[in-house]
């Protein structure tokens, strides 16, 4: 990709979901080449490793200017070691917001610089998240019209070998 990232989207991702993708494409549109990063915090324990959310990542992504990597501790210190101006953020409810607005404040008392934009996505997402998901499946439901392919089947891999 020779053209520099304008944004960077972090998040868990564990694991992604279409609400996930949503929000890369429309950030994608608005700011142009996205990094999504992938937090790596030793202190949560996550369903899929790093390698498999950054390959379901990568597939859903397709010809979009879209880079995924990961990182560990702030996201504010990752994307100005980047020089990338602009953190994605979603929101989904009332309830998103008052945890984004603290962080995306906190971010700005680190790094003036660097600004928090946040997006909403598509209104059929627009309660979806990837623990939820993670519980439905655990209990036997299935909601695959949320999730990429690959993502559902690895779900269902999953619980299988746990049987
Ligand atoms: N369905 C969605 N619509 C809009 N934004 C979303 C959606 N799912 C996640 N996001 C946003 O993407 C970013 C990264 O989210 P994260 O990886 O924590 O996903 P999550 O679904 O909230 O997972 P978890 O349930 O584990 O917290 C956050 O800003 C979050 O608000
Ligand atoms: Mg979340």
């Amino acid at each position: 990709m020779a053209e520099p990232l304008r944004a960077l989207y972090p998040g868990s991702f564990d694991p992604p979901t279409l609400g996930h993708i949503d929000l890369i494409t429309r950030g994608v549109a608005l700011f142009g080449p996205l990094l999504v990063a992938i937090a790596n915090n030793n202190t949560k324990t996550s369903l899929f490793s790093i390698e498999e959310r950054i390959d379901f990542i990568r597939a859903e992504v397709g010809n979009l200017p879209v880079k995924v990597d990961y990182f560990r501790g702030l996201v504010v210190e990752h994307a100005r070691e980047l020089q990338i101006p602009v953190i994605l953020r979603g929101v989904r409810t009332i309830s998103d917001f008052e945890y984004e607005y603290q962080m995306a404040m906190t971010n700005r008392a680190l790094e003036p610089n660097i600004e928090t934009s946040f997006v909403m996505p598509s209104e059929q997402y627009s309660y979806l998240s990837s623990r939820l998901i993670k519980e439905v499946y655990a209990a036997g439901g299935e909601l695959r019209r949320f999730l990429p392919d690959p993502v559902h089947h690895a779900l269902i891999q999953k619980l299988q070998n746990k049987e």
